[in-house]
């Protein structure tokens, strides 16, 4: 099996690696600079002398990184390619398109019933602007590429959404606008695996922001039947086969802000007795035999 990461010393790859080695897998692990593509010669895709369609069976995803809009399209066309002839990719690339991009995640989500804030993306400040009084004039805006909570702010003044607005499409981004959901600083990770959720926590923060990333305590909870099958629902909804599901726990109950689809699990790990990385290495095996 391949792992491709930007890191391969990474903490997540290497657990999968220790998962794959004690069950006898050779693993292979490479960063997408390494990969050369070919055409109407052999082999397609190859790291060094690894031929990746004839000496992997499946390949584990890790996040793709960050690059050009170059570099990621043409990640994102090779992993394409390489399902297309026939390798099991997890996360599905289409799935991985469809998560990375926080606008195009949620309206799958939305789509399929599921609950989610409302939100507005515009490129035009004068709009947000009307968006965010549409909003209830406490928002949050985040990075539609971000992750970590890295980049997003709540804002609840609209001089300072004004100016941020006015600031953001000054350098060509997209604003994107969420209402604020109250939820006393602490949210739901859903670890799924395939068609269940494998392991879920609490993520207790002192701020609105609980990412683990950011510094928020991992604790271990076991999922109600509605929690369960929101974040299955989810995962299915976008096609993830491995996700992290963000649930807020609103005043009208739960809401789905993100689903990662190359999700971390160090925080996690720490406190579930869950070998993650071996529930992912036996949900990609019983794939290859199905
Ligand atoms: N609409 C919201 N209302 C309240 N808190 C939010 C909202 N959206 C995100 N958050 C908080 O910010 C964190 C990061 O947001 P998220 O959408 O998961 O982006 P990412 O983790 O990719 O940066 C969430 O885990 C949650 O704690
Ligand atoms: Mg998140």
């Amino acid at each position: 099996m391949g792992i491709v990461t930007r890191n391969e010393n990474a903490w997540c790859s290497t657990q999968l690696r220790e998962a794959m080695k004690r069950r006898n897998i050779t693993s292979v692990c490479f960063s997408f600079p390494q990969l050369v593509a070919r055409i109407k010669y052999k082999p397609e895709a190859s790291v060094g002398e690894i031929d990746l369609l004839k000496d992997l069976s499946a390949l584990l995803v890790r996040p793709i990184g960050r690059g050009s809009l170059e570099e990621i399209i043409f990640r994102m066309d090779l992993l394409h390619r390489l399902e297309r002839l026939g390798m099991l990719i997890i996360n599905p690339p289409l799935s991985i398109e469809r998560s990375v991009d926080k606008y195009h995640a949620l309206t799958f989500l939305e789509e399929h019933g599921l609950p989610v804030p409302r939100t507005a993306v515009t490129e035009n400040h004068e709009e947000a602007l009307k968006a965010f009084y549409e909003l209830g004039e406490d928002i949050v805006i985040k990075p539609v590429f971000g992750s970590r909570g890295i980049g997003s702010t709540r804002i609840s003044d609209p001089d300072v959404a004004t100016r941020v607005f006015r600031a953001i499409s000054f350098y060509h981004g997209v604003i994107y606008l969420q209402e604020f959901v109250p939820h006393g600083f602490s949210d739901i990770r859903a670890f799924v695996v395939g068609d269940r959720v494998i392991a879920a926590m609490h993520r207790v923060a002192e701020t609105w922001k609980t990412n683990v990333s950011l510094g928020a305590r991992p604790v271990s909870i076991k999922l109600d039947e509605e929690l369960d099958n929101l974040a299955v629902g989810a995962a299915k909804a976008i096609g993830c086969r491995v996700a992290g599901v963000d649930i807020l726990e609103g005043p009208k109950g739960p809401i789905i802000v993100e689903l990662n689809s190359q999700p971390g699990w160090r925080g996690l790990q720490s406190v579930t007795t869950v070998d993650i990385a071996d529930e992912i290495i036996r949900y990609v095996l019983s794939e290859l035999k199905a």
